[in-house]
């Protein structure tokens, strides 16, 4: 489809709440709602630092990412059995289908939960068996990437890779997360040269608060096929024409951009810019529970900041599934739906 009629400024968001869309860019322990923190909690007797739903949702006041990643990671300590892993993603799903996301794939950070004891097993078994059932019950495709914490060494890296092997046919891909200034992608190039033998499919986090410079490593030494969030590239106009031209998907996710000071508010976010500048950029929600809004908000709320159109919202859910993991044929039965979704709307 070549032509997006023009839709009228107060039409919009519905049109946004219901095409149908994928979100490449989602944290699964970023879902965790301090309603399910404190009922985790009280479940597996684990001790919180906050007394009340209330008060833990004040202390999201974040100024960058490493004052939101402290609180983040203190969140996932209630996690402990295959079935918290289970129950957290549900709940995802459950709204994503409200969202009308199609196909979603899950960020995951093992890491965070064997470090405390918890196995490989139980994160991955827990969350796959959500991600079966969403496809059953609620018909929305899923699968899983495991990211490695950059703030942690190669070595780590590596053993976690180890770990995760016995259950290689339920991890589609491997990602890159946590703090990322002083944390660049090159640090990583043996374990995704060995993630890349194995057959995973690759992404990073780059270009989030961190400069261009690690956009090109994540492509050239990572070998990346997307790179998350990847915002800070407009300041470097050979990055911008490299994208473009080889089609790279940035998943961009502009609450959370707004929520960690990326930028002072939507208004001022770069995605027309990327999107004009003839980028493969997608919209996601990152760590929704925490910055306030899931995918549709993201939507609806960069649309009523900014200069963006039909033709805009058009771009953006084409490239979620031409960008995601799935296979041509489901691509393109989306992209059919979507169509069908632009011709029909009034
Ligand atoms: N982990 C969870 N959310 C993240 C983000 N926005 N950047 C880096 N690591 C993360
Ligand atoms: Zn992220």
């Amino acid at each position: 489809m070549n032509l997006v009629k023009p839709v009228a400024a107060d039409r919009l968001p519905a049109l946004l709440r219901q095409m149908p869309k994928a979100e490449l860019h989602i944290h699964i322990e970023g879902s965790l709602e301090p309603e399910l923190i404190f009922a985790l909690a009280r479940r597996n007797g684990v001790a919180l630092p906050y007394a009340s739903v209330d008060e833990l949702r004040s202390a999201y006041a974040f100024t960058n990412l490493q004052s939101f990643l402290d609180i983040y990671y203190a969140g996932a300590s209630v996690l402990i059995t295959e079935q918290d892993f289970y129950d957290m993603a549900r709940a995802y799903f459950a709204g994503a289908a409200q969202d009308n996301v199609v196909h979603a794939e899950l960020f995951f950070d093992p890491q965070t939960h064997t470090a405390r004891g918890v196995s490989m097993e139980t994160v991955v078994n827990g969350l796959h068996r959500a991600c079966v059932d969403a496809e059953a019950e609620l018909g929305v495709s899923a699968s899983l990437i495991l990211c490695f914490l950059r703030h942690l060494s190669e070595e780590d890296a590596f053993e976690t890779l180890e770990q995760a092997l016995p259950f290689r046919e339920k991890i589609i891909g491997i990602g890159l997360d946590s703090g990322e200034v002083g944390n660049p992608p090159e640090k990583f190039t043996r374990v995704f040269a060995r993630c890349r033998e194995l057959g995973f499919h690759l992404v990073a986090h780059a270009g989030e608060e961190g400069p261009p410079a690690y956009v090109w490593t994540a492509l050239d030494v990572l070998k990346v096929e997307r790179i998350d969030h990847g915002v800070q590239s407009s300041k470097d106009a050979l990055l911008m024409q490299r994208l473009a031209k080889d089609r790279i998907a940035l998943t961009v996710c502009p609450l959370s951009n707004l929520k960690l000071c990326v930028f002072p508010d939507l208004a001022s976010h770069n995605l027309r810019q990327l999107l004009d500048a003839g980028l493969a950029a997608t919209v996601n929600s990152d760590d929704p529970a925490y910055f306030g809004g899931y995918l549709n908000e993201n939507f609806t709320q960069t649309f009523a900041a900014g200069p963006l159109n039909a033709e805009h919202a058009y771009r953006l859910a084409r490239n979620s599934f031409e960008a995601s993991f799935i296979d041509d044929a489901a691509k393109a039965r989306h992209i059919g739906r979507l169509d069908e979704t632009f011709a029909t709307f009034q």
